[in-house]
């Protein structure tokens, strides 16, 4: 059977945002368009598939957006969207509005909806990935992560300041339930003496006698790193607290690192895989995520993304280590 040509796309960007999704939405907006195709955006992540929340996107539509964070779509987490019978409303809306094809923009929760999807309605559908969390297989970056990055180091290099000058040690949360990566390139980047993730298993006693030998050398401030998901800030504080002499202090970074303008590298990233999902679609493929590695554009067949694990930057872990000795 000859395949269905593709004239009206949808793009969706489901899930948490990430800075730099408004630039990969205007890059599939622009594209598409030039190749002549149709755009449509769905409001709300898959709330608006469901509900039908569907608008149509012009050149305009996304003029003045590449520099700004968030996503002009909006976003919510569906945990209704596990239902078959809540699916089935959104396929509806697909025929409904004659989609012929899909672009999601999100993280790995939207790879695997996108996968259920194109499993149970053969709808194409390419992903570009997109999070703050940089855990998706198939990409050296997630729209996000760096920007992400970037907004936590600023956060830490004040905090350092006033670490240095109480003398105190400060526990930084950074985000990543699931995944070390932020805390990884904050760590690096920031001189932090330990970082805590939930990949690698750590020992308080371990990190303790750490900060008391770099107390010998004449330190008298200390930034531990951690990442959401590898413990609960205020507990590790207080076990700490009782092992050493100096002051602990939390800082719990949050949701702020989720905001703000996108970097070069997130805005970049963004651009050049919205451009080449759109260059996938017109190329007939089906089901795949569009990443980077090694600065080229890369597919990785959506199975495949949503199956395997990407590792974290375990020799970056080992030179944060040397590095803040
Ligand atoms: O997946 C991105 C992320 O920011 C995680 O790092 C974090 O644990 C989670 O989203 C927070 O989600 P929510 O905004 O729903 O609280």
């Amino acid at each position: 059977m000859p395949k269905k040509q593709i004239k009206n796309i949808a793009v969706v960007t489901p899930g948490g945002d990430a800075p730099g999704m408004n630039p990969a939405i205007r890059a599939v907006v622009r594209c598409a368009i030039s190749s002549g195709l149709n755009v449509l955006g769905v409001k709300r992540g898959w709330q608006g598939l469901i509900d039908g929340d569907i608008v149509d996107l012009h050149l305009k539509s996304v003029s003045g957006i590449i520099s700004k964070g968030g996503t002009i779509l909006l976003t919510h987490r569906c945990h209704e969207f596990k239902e078959k019978t809540v699916r089935q409303k959104a396929y509806e809306n697909l025929k409904a509005f004659n989609i012929d094809a899909m672009i999601v923009i999100g993280g790995d929760g939207s790879l695997k909806a996108a996968y259920q999807i194109y499993k149970e309605t053969k709808l194409p559908i390419i992903n570009i990935p997109a999070s703050i969390d940089n855990d998706i297989y198939g990409t050296d970056y997630t729209i996000g992560f760096d920007t992400a990055v970037n907004t936590a180091v600023n956060a830490i290099d004040k905090i350092r300041d006033t670490a240095t000058s109480h003398e105190r040690i400060f526990i930084v949360e950074v985000m990543g339930r699931n995944s070390g990566s932020i805390a990884i390139d904050v760590g690096i980047t920031c001189g932090a003496e330990a970082i805590l993730i939930p990949e690698i298993p750590f020992n308080l006693d371990d990190v303790t006698k750490k900060l008391k030998q770099g107390e010998q050398r004449g330190k008298s401030s200390f930034i531990i790193v951690l990442a959401e998901g590898a413990g609960h800030a205020h507990d590790i504080a207080e076990k700490i607290s009782k092992k050493t002499d100096l002051e602990v202090r939390v800082s719990i970074l949050g949701h702020m690192q989720r905001g703000g303008n996108p970097t070069a590298l997130s805005r970049e990233v963004a651009c050049k895989l919205g451009a080449a999902a759109v260059r996938a679609l017109l190329d007939g493929k089906t089901s795949i995520m569009v990443g980077m590695l090694s600065d080229k554009v890369v597919d990785t067949p959506t199975k495949i993304a949503v199956k395997r694990k990407k590792d974290i930057d375990r020799d970056g872990y080992k030179l944060a280590e040397i590095l803040s000795a």
